[in-house]
């Protein structure tokens, strides 16, 4: 069993492994595994972050979505979500006091919603580029073509997010209505890592019908794609979904996935994502502890926060929300970290002087 150790050495010295060795350690996880690996994750995101967390101020502005993906609580047969949408000023407002908070980065997400047309982005972008010259702006709004992809980064968007949700074809085609493919959804985020986005993508852990191997697969497609963020967090069902019935992602699994991708790549911004928090009372603090370094909490306007319900119970208050901002600092500094106001840019990893990953 030793063995199991070696091989998260082997991780930390070359920042690779076989497909089989991550399913071996996926297999054959153990708490005491797992705290080998937190460790040493926790320790090499000292290494290149410091004990610095970036926050994220996260504007959910729609959930219309046209997709009809079988785990989302937005997905669009779901027809008992209360749809809302919003408007520029309302997301201007939500700029407005994310900027006052100490917030660098907006991130603007939603379903994938035809009301908001290329131009009614560009104009958006322009206008929070225009009023906070200072600040990222993250977009998390789907499938796109590559034109669009395109007008949106020269309006002035910096990073866009997009997970791939699972990287096997066969467990993709489970997860999704037929209209979507993993196929698409590689060639998107292609497109987004050509255009010069900073690209992230991402999966949930326990999602129906994954097996370990999927997950081995999920990590070897983020080696490839070399992303600089990666979100991860585990599947929770909703209710209002064909999954209502299905078990939730465990706790130690993400955990571990989050210290097997710090490892790789030491110098992604990794966040310790609300689904985390949302399935115990500690999981933010867990995810940092695990390698995590960002966290993005809510920004979105108090009357339409519960609206936005990928998965049941997912939080959106205390420390998950943007104001509650206090109670993220004493969170993170009771374990030793400092929640910093910067726009916490991907910055490539450096060994000895050496530049590792660009
Ligand atoms: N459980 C956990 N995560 C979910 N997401 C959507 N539905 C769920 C769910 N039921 C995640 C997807 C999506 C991101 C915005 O939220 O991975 O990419």
């Amino acid at each position: 069993m030793s063995k199991l150790y070696d091989i998260i050495d082997k991780l930390e010295e070359t920042q690779n492994l076989e497909k089989e060795e991550f399913i071996n350690l996926l297999d054959n996880l153990t708490e005491s595994l797992a705290q080998y690996a937190y460790e040493k994750a926790r320790k090499v995101a000292r290494e290149h972050f410091g004990n610095r967390i970036y926050i994220r101020g996260l504007i959910e502005i729609s959930n219309y979505c046209k997709n009809d993906c079988l785990y989302c609580g937005i997905r669009r047969s779901n027809t008992n979500a209360d749809r809302y949408r919003l408007n520029k000023e309302d997301v201007f407002s939500c700029c407005h006091t994310g900027y006052n908070l100490g917030f660098r980065t907006f991130v603007l997400q939603g379903g994938e919603d035809p009301f908001y047309s290329d131009e009614f982005l560009i104009e958006l972008i322009s206008e929070i580029k225009k009023n906070y010259p200072d600040c990222a702006i993250t977009l998390s709004l789907g499938e796109k073509s590559r034109d669009s992809y395109q007008k949106l980064f020269d309006a002035g968007a910096d990073r866009y997010l997009l997970r791939h949700e699972t990287a096997d074809e066969a467990h993709y085609s489970k997860l999704h209505p037929k209209e979507l493919t993993l196929e698409s959804r590689k060639s998107c985020l292609q497109s987004l890592h050509d255009i010069g986005y900073q690209t992230g993508t991402g999966f949930m852990v326990g999602s129906p019908w994954q097996t370990n191997e999927n997950l081995a697969q999920d990590i070897l497609f983020i080696k490839e794609l070399s992303p600089e963020m990666v979100g991860l967090g585990p599947f929770i069902p909703h209710h209002d979904t064909p999954f209502a019935g299905e078990a939730q992602g465990a706790l130690d699994k993400t955990l571990f996935l989050l210290a097997l991708l710090r490892l790789m790549k030491p110098s992604l911004l990794l966040p310790s994502t609300t689904a985390l928090g949302t399935i115990h009372p500690k999981g933010r603090e867990l995810g940092i502890l695990a390698g995590a370094n960002v966290v993005m909490p809510n920004l979105s306007p108090v009357d339409v926060r519960k609206k936005y319900l990928l998965y049941d119970n997912k939080l959106s208050s205390d420390a998950e929300a943007a104001e509650g901002l206090n109670s993220l600092k004493k969170q993170m500094d009771a374990i030793g970290y400092e929640v910093v106001t910067d726009r916490g840019d991907y910055a490539p990893q450096l060994r000895k002087g050496v530049l590792l990953d660009v």
